[in-house]
């Protein structure tokens, strides 16, 4: 992908753990960013925490509102806590239309964080599907992967599992991420999303033993993939 053909991420929540993680990823990858929150003061700081980390090296970075962050970018990545996710969708959907809309989202319930407990719908990704209709491609990712290691620098040990019913969103879900120095794996329609959600609670008893940020390998995979 050349430096202009790179699409334009906005990052709704851009200001938590998660979505630092991300945006330090992608900006030291070259993407056009924007850094949504609640309050474009929070997304200043934000912006401005990523520049001094990246000395330079960060292609344009902007602050927004998350409304103005979802209207300028093309693809719009969500990652505030499930709790917030349809009212956060709710306030941007005018601004969603046409557009990819990467789901992170793990429903976790807490204090039971540990067990697995999906919504009535399967999953956030299909909630947040359902919530929008089909004007959005909603195409979920990343949810095992922790901002830890993201925000860390080193190289990210941990595959992503990536569903979404639009083939061709999915495959530039799956790029983007790669971008990000990650493998990423098409595993099926956003319904198989459920499975991604619920092996976060799987990977928090991992974490809760070992005291560590646990993430999930493939194999079995052909050589040199
Ligand atoms: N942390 C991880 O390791 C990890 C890994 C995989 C997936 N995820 C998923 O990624 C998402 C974000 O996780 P996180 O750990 O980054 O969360 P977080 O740091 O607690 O929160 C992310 C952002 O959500 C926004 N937010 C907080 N309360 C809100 C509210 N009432 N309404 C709207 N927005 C609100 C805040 O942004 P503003 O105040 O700037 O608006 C905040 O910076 C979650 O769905 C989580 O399941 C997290």
């Amino acid at each position: 992908v050349t430096d202009a053909n790179k699409q334009r991420i906005a990052i709704l929540g851009g200001t938590g753990a998660l979505g630092t993680g991300l945006a330090q990823r992608w900006a030291a990858a070259g993407y056009p960013l924007i850094i949504g929150s609640r309050d474009p003061n929070k997304a200043v700081e934000a912006v401005a925490a990523l520049h001094s980390m990246l000395a330079g090296g960060a292609a344009a970075v902007q602050a927004m509102s998350n409304g103005d962050a979802a209207a300028a970018a093309e693809l719009v990545v969500l990652t505030v806590p499930y709790a917030h996710q349809r009212a956060t969708l709710e306030s941007v959907r005018s601004q969603l239309d046409g557009k990819i809309l990467v789901a992170v989202t793990v429903p976790l319930m807490p204090p039971k964080v540990g067990t697995v407990q999906l919504p009535a719908a399967g999953s956030a990704a299909v909630e947040a599907q359902q919530q929008l209709g089909d004007g959005v491609r909603v195409v979920s990712a990343l949810q095992n992967v922790a901002a830890a290691h993201l925000q860390s620098g080193h190289a990210v040990d941990c595959d992503v599992l990536v569903c979404a019913n639009s083939k061709e969103a999915r495959q530039q879900v799956i790029d983007l991420i790669a971008a990000a120095g990650m493998r990423a794996f098409h595993a099926g329609p956003l319904a198989n999303s459920a499975a991604a959600e619920a092996l976060t609670s799987v990977l928090i008893n991992i974490n809760r033993a070992f005291a560590c940020h646990a993430g999930i390998r493939i194999t079995g995979l052909p050589d040199a993939t």
